[in-house]
């Protein structure tokens, strides 16, 4: 791997006229770019699955909120071409946004239902602008298969209902979240926590280890999962909660009772950096 020459194109235009010179499957893993180790971790599975490899950067502007962090955001494009090089990946779609949401944009992409609650209620039209720009990529790429992490479930979701509801011809494949060694969920921003911050982080993981293991001895009350899991966060000092529940991972309405499947989320603010993470409890 690595020897083949990749290509990075910048526009929509010239994605299309190459298309019919991509041998199928077509594989699709959508980033921000900052790449880590968990994105790497969706090229691979697509490098072994697909027959193209296709990996879009863009930091999509219409999925942050007027006060969010869109502007230092981590733009770390030569390093992330250098690794996509060496693993494989065939083609690199570079976008700008100017393209992509000319002045007269003005089509969106409404998931209703599953966007209304947590990630959804704390970030207002943040999941518009994701549904919104997956589709635009889906049909600027004519992808057959989607990669997605697990780290962003509630995305996942949104996503699939989404190709569900619009009948759309591209199948979904989730990779399991790829974390640091002491359970932190690996993320871009994970760059913004300075030292004591980044010690802080793993309250995340604590928590919903937490509720693997409440769940692992028989508890199946999820309010009182939940509840082990706010007080395991509350006892870290640098972490505001912002929710922890336990839900279907599909509709991401809360459950009752733990019954298959069933996912623990967490949302924590340390300091000005806002983390999520999640755990299947039944499932793995
Ligand atoms: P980004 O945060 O760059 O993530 C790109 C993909 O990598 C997402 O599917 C995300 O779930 C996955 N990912 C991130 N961290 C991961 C980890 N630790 N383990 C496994 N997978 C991980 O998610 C987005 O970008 C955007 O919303 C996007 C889908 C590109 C639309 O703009």
């Amino acid at each position: 791997m690595g020897d083949r020459a990749m290509d990075v194109i910048c526009e929509i235009g010239e994605m299309k006229a190459q298309r019919a010179n991509w041998s199928r499957p077509i594989g699709l893993v959508p980033t921000m770019g900052c790449l880590h180790d968990g994105h790497v971790a969706l090229v691979r599975r697509a490098r072994e699955e697909t027959a193209t490899v296709i990996v879009t950067i863009f930091v999509n502007p219409t999925q942050f909120g007027p006060s969010e962090d869109f502007g230092r955001y981590p733009r770390t494009l030569e390093r992330d071409l250098e690794l996509l090089q060496a693993e494989g990946t065939d083609v690199v779609f570079v976008p700008s946004a100017s393209e992509m949401y000319p002045e007269e944009f003005s089509s969106w992409v409404e998931v209703e239902d599953v966007t209304s609650r947590f990630e959804g209620e704390s970030r207002p039209r943040h999941f518009r602008g994701v549904a919104t720009v997956c589709n635009k990529l889906f049909n600027i790429v004519g992808a057959d298969r989607a990669y997605f992490g697990q780290k962003d479930a509630q995305q996942v979701a949104v996503i699939k209902r989404m190709i569900q509801d619009l009948n759309m011809n591209l199948d979904v494949v989730v990779i399991p979240t790829v974390r640091e060694p002491d359970g932190l969920a690996m993320s871009s921003r994970n760059s913004y926590l300075g030292p004591s911050e980044r010690a802080a982080a793993t309250v995340l993981y604590r928590a919903l280890r937490v509720a693997r293991d409440m769940h692992g001895q028989g508890c199946c009350d999820a309010a009182v999962v939940a509840r082990s899991m706010r007080e395991s966060v509350a006892e870290e000092q640098l972490a505001q909660l912002d929710y922890a529940a336990v839900v279907d991972p599909l509709s991401f309405h809360e459950l009752e009772s733990i019954e298959c499947p069933a996912l623990a989320i967490v949302a924590v603010r340390i300091g000005a950096t806002r983390l999520i993470d999640n755990m299947l409890l039944n499932d793995e």
